[in-house]
Order: structure tokens, then C-alpha cells, then sequence
């Protein structure tokens, strides 16, 4: 996380000092480095520059209209995964051509929009799918591009929550039964087969299973090529991990020496997906320590951020680093604690019987590596309002997204009259 460092003691992004944003936009906040999120998605793409290719951004994992934007900038499209997300890839300027529709229930409703944008392709989880966007593709006189998503039955190895191409799991059609869906479909009117997408999981740690994935989908594309289904577009989705302590692992480059002479003769056009990879390690929460309450048998520190802003660590139990945005000299002996929000649950923590600095109240600390699914995932839970999301240009930053407000929070809500008067 090279663009979150100390300096004289002091956790700094880019220029500029932590401590100037939590004073001036408040504490909980999100933080990104637009200097972070830019050389990630040029190593990613510098990384495949020898194959035709596009870099489709994962945006489940961060759909901040800003960060949409900067990879649109540097010729970045997206993934997306429901009508909402397909809004905002357009708000943000995203060609539509440059965009990927996943997902394994997409409604009559968002295929409509998709196709009325011009999307490059849908990536169709199962038959019954296949056939609504041929049945709606029909009423419209067009053909609806598309890729069948295949599981091709690699375990990633990384947590069960996020593994998505083993054969038990409810992603994509199962690779065996895949070819004659693939007849099925090039015989369909208003469909025109393009591609094949496959995306086995999130937060793979070693390029082993991207290997045994893209053999087992180019067998199935040699098997379709000798049947006359021609597929021009390989999709190997995401799911490149990244590090959240100092482990050393494999990056694009290591990807695509993996990828790349497979691909080499195959005069595909290769998509990838990728989304933590790109904005990870870009991010931060910060955040204030509210309290400290010590039991006979444990230590908690209480922050203002929770669960709500933050799910990662309640979900599945991830780490992510706690980082005073004061280093403190010399070094303070660590305690044992745990880091709590101030949710009504449990399970809220950020932070599980960890050794922590000794964090006073009113001391502000960075929740590191939060970049990818953290303000995606966050909630209103406990009538909190979503905290703002702050973007860092050199010396300068700007804010994204505003804080809610308890207005935003009742938004749309009403007492119907038979309660009005009670
Ligand atoms: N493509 C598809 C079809 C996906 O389902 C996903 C992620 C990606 C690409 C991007 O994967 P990535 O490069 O980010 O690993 N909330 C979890 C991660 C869920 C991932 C879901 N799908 C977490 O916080 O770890």
C-alpha cells in the first residue's frame, strides 16, 4: 500500500495527511488513491498487452461513480450484476460497449435495459435465462450477444462464501452439460454466441487454479470450434487476490505469464473481471475511537465505524490491519483486544483478539485494505447513514460521496393514513 505511508510519524495518503481528512469530512470515511487505483488497473492491463483484451472492472467490488470513471478514463469497462449497477456504469460514463452482464437471476426488466443499452454481452448462468433473452431479444427484432458462463469445477481454494466454480455452486452451467446448451443456443434466433465467461472465485492466492480453469474452457472451445460454434471472446473473470498482511503473492504479471502463451494461437479476444486487485488495496476506513471498556476476561476498544460500514470482518472473518494514523514513539507494548463498532450484534467487530496499539478515545486509526467490498457492502443497520468516500489526488482531496444524512435515511418511506392519527 505504498500511497498510505508514514511520514514523520504521520499516516499520510499521497500528499496528503489522514489526519486533515477525518478533521474536515468527519470520521467514519472511506479513502482512495486515485495515484493507487491508477497504477493497478495499468499494471493489469500492461500485463496482458500481447493478446487483444479488455480489463471489465468488477464493480460489485467498488461502484463509486468517481473510481468508475478513472478506469473508464484509462479504457477500462465493467462487470456488472443488476440493473442498478448497469445505471451507474452509464452515469459514469461507461461506453456500454465496454460492458459485461453477470449474474444468476437477471429479471425481464434489467435484460430489457441491457439490450436497449447495447451492452457488449450478457454472460447467461443457466437455459431458463437463455431463453428469456432470446424471448426478449425477440420482441425486440435483435440479436442479444451473449456468452455462456460454464463452471468449470476448479476449487480456488480461498474462503467457501467466495468460491464460485465448484460444481456444487449456483453459478453458471456445469462444463459437461455446456456443449449442447451451446448448440442450443447458436440455433436460437435472436441470441448470437460470442463467448464463453468463467469466474471461479475471489481472493485466489496462487495462479494454479486460474491454470487449471482456462485448460478446461479451451478444451471446451476447441470442442466447440470443431462443432461450428465459433466463440471470439474469452471471459476468465476475476478474483486475483491481494495481500491484507505482507504476504508476498502472485500479481497480473504472474497472470498473464500463466494465461498468456495458452491464449497466444487462440485468436480470442480475452476479457477479464478483475476487482479486488484494482481497488483493495487503494482504500481505507477511517475511524475514531469512541471508548474503552475492559471485562474481567477480555479488552474491547469501541470505534465509531461498525459493521454496517465495514462487513468484511463479521461475514468472513477477514483481516485487515488496524493502523494508528499517529505512529506512536516509541513503540507501545500491544494488548490484546478486540476492535468493536458500536452495533447492536455480536458479530460487530473489526477487529477479533487482535493485538492492538494502545488506542485512546478520541485516537483515529485507519482500517487498512478496505478499497474492494467495503463501502459496497455497507448498510443503513442501526439507522446509521452511510459514511462519505473521499478521493486523493496528489495534494488534494475530494469528496465522492457525501455522508447520509437521517433525512436520506427515511427517504421514501411512509405512515399510511389508517396510522396518520392515532
Ligand atoms: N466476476 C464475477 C462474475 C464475480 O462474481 C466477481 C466477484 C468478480 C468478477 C470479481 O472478483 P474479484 O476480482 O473481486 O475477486 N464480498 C466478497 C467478495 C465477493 C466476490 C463476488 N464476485 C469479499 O468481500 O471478499
Amino acid at each position: 500500500m505504498e500511497d498510505f505511508e508514514y511520514r514523520d510519524g504521520e499516516l499520510f495518503c499521497e500528499e496528503v495527511p489522514l489526519r486533515e481528512i477525518a478533521e474536515g469530512v468527519g470520521t467514519p470515511c472511506y479513502v482512495y488513491s486515485s495515484s493507487s487505483l491508477t497504477r493497478q488497473f495499468r499494471a493489469f492491463n500492461e500485463a496482458f498487452r500481447e493478446l487483444p483484451h479488455l480489463i471489465c472492472f468488477a464493480m460489485k467490488a467498488n461502484e463509486n461513480l468517481a473510481v468508475l470513471k478513472l478506469f473508464a478514463n484509462l479504457g477500462g469497462g465493467v462487470d456488472i450484476v443488476s440493473g442498478g449497477e448497469l445505471f451507474r456504469a452509464l452515469q459514469a460514463g461507461i461506453p456500454p460497449e465496454r460492458i459485461v452482464f453477470a449474474g444468476v437471476g437477471k429479471s425481464t426488466e434489467e435484460i430489457i435495459m441491457a439490450l436497449k443499452q447495447g451492452i457488449l454481452m450478457f454472460n447467461v448462468e443457466s437455459p431458463e435465462e437463455l431463453d428469456e433473452i432470446n424471448h426478449v431479444a425477440k420482441s425486440f427484432g435483435r440479436k442479444a450477444p451473449v456468452a455462456l458462463r460454464v463452471n468449470p469445477d476448479v476449487d480456488p481454494k480461498t474462503h467457501p462464501y467466495i468460491s464460485t466454480g465448484l460444481r456444487k455452486s449456483k453459478f453458471g452451467m456445469d462444463i459437461s452439460l455446456a456443449l449442447e446448451e451451446y448448440r442450443r443456443a447458436a440455433g436460437m434466433e435472436f441470441v448470437e454466441v460470442l463467448g464463453v465467461h468463467s469466474h471461479i472465485g475471489s481472493q485466489i492466492t496462487s495462479v494454479g487454479p486460474f491454470a487449471d480453469a482456462v485448460d478446461k474452457v479451451l478444451a471446451l472451445v476447441g470442442r466447440l470450434h470443431e462443432v461450428g460454434v465459433s466463440i471470439r471472446y474469452l471471459n476468465l473473470g476475476g478474483g486475483l487476490g491481494i495481500a491484507y498482511q505482507s504476504e508476498t503473492l502472485p500479481g497480473p504479471a504472474e497472470l498473464a505469464e500463466t494465461l498468456v502463451p495458452r491464449l497466444r494461437q487462440m485468436n480470442l479476444t480475452l476479457l477479464l473481471e478483475p476487482g479486488r486487485h484494482l481497488v483493495g488495496n487503494a482504500g481505507i476506513l477511517l475511524s475514531k475511537v469512541l471508548y474503552r471498556k475492559e471485562t474481567p476476561v477480555k479488552r474491547f476498544i469501541v470505534a465509531d465505524a461498525a459493521m454496517n460500514d465495514l462487513l468484511r470482518p463479521s461475514l468472513y472473518e477477514a483481516y485487515h490491519e488496524v493502523r494508528p494514523l499517529s505512529a506512536m514513539s516509541p513503540q507501545p507494548a500491544l494488548q490484546r483486544a478486540d476492535l468493536v463498532g458500536p452495533i447492536c450484534e455480536s458479530g460487530d467487530f473489526l477487529a477479533l483478539d487482535r493485538d492492538l496499539p494502545d488506542l485512546k478515545p478520541g485516537d483515529l486509526f485507519a482500517m487498512m485494505s478496505a478499497g474492494a467490498y467495503g463501502f459496497s457492502m455497507s448498510s443503513n443497520y442501526n439507522a446509521r447513514p452511510r459514511v462519505p468516500e473521499v478521493l486523493v489526488k496528489g495534494g488534494k482531496h475530494f469528496v465522492v460521496r457525501k455522508r447520509e444524512t437521517y433525512h436520506d435515511l427515511i427517504r421514501g418511506e411512509e405512515i399510511p393514513p389508517f396510522l396518520a392519527n392515532g
